[in-house]
């Protein structure tokens, strides 16, 4: 099962996760980490420059989990540009060695190949961080997504749009495809980190955590991989059955162990 860890705050949750890829990037100066964007991820961009600690960033390579297609690489909103403002600039990272799925209509059919060949190339990812929407989704994998699905074009369904529709002027703006990693995709990532803040997502933690394994629940996939961590707040805990077992589990780990 993933190890989750019950966190008091947003804070304490990005210095955890941001100490653990600091420790990454020191042993693996060129380590491969797998970005997400959205708002549960900030906390842990915000702690990394404490935990790096002057670390060299410059070689680190990164690979997001998705991007809109058709959107106008411009648009402040393209997944590539909030990954340049959140992470790339603020972190000092090289952005010719972070990539996001192309998301251009004029060579979408064969962008989920090229990703995924890329991504190989570059021997894997190490760390796969993720959010969870409130459906359930991780990356873009909608419910019903296959758990053996790797990058490909999919259909925003409308709670996503709705989710979503808060970063731009109104919902008609928001794009109905994106490109996405697939969860077989997610799956391949050694170390899998999943963070979830606020009752909303109470749901779809406990589904993922604690549900069936069901591609109807897009985020159960972690629990076929071996080495899940979910990090989450008391108001996302709030719908785990086995929260005393975690914390009790978490107050007794092995110092040597980390996540
Ligand atoms: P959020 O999105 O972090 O903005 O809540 C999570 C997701 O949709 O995967």
């Amino acid at each position: 099962m993933a190890e989750v860890v019950i966190v008091s705050s947003k804070g304490a949750a990005g210095a955890l996760v941001a100490g653990e890829i600091a420790g990454l990037i020191r042993r693996d100066p060129e380590v491969v980490l797998g970005l997400a964007t959205g708002s549960t991820p900030l906390p842990v961009y915000e702690a990394l420059p404490a935990a790096l600690a002057g670390a060299d960033v410059s070689r680190v390579r990164g690979f997001a989990l998705d991007e809109y297609v058709g959107i106008d690489p411009a648009h402040p909103e393209s997944y590539r540009n909030v990954i340049t403002r959140e992470v790339v600039e603020p972190l000092g990272l090289s952005p010719e060695r972070i990539r996001t799925p192309n998301g251009a209509v004029d060579t979408i059919e064969h962008a989920g190949e090229d990703y995924e060949a890329a991504i190989a190339a570059a021997g894997g990812v190490e760390l796969q961080i993720l959010g969870i929407g409130t459906d359930g989704h991780i990356g873009f994998n909608e419910p019903g997504s296959s758990f053996a699905s790797r990058t490909r074009v999919k259909t925003l369904t409308a709670q996503t749009r709705r989710d979503n529709a808060r970063f731009f002027d109104s919902i008609d703006e928001v794009p109905m495809h994106c490109i996405t990693q697939g969860l077989g995709t997610i799956l391949s990532a050694r170390h899998l980190v999943l963070l979830a803040f606020g009752e909303g997502k109470a749901a779809a933690v406990a589904g993922a955590v604690e549900g069936p394994v069901s591609a109807s629940c897009p985020g159960s996939a972690i629990q076929l991989h071996p080495r899940a961590t979910v990090v989450v707040d008391e108001a996302a805990a709030s719908r785990l059955e086995r929260a005393d077992y975690y914390r009790y589990a978490w107050e007794n780990k092995p110092t040597w162990q980390g996540i």
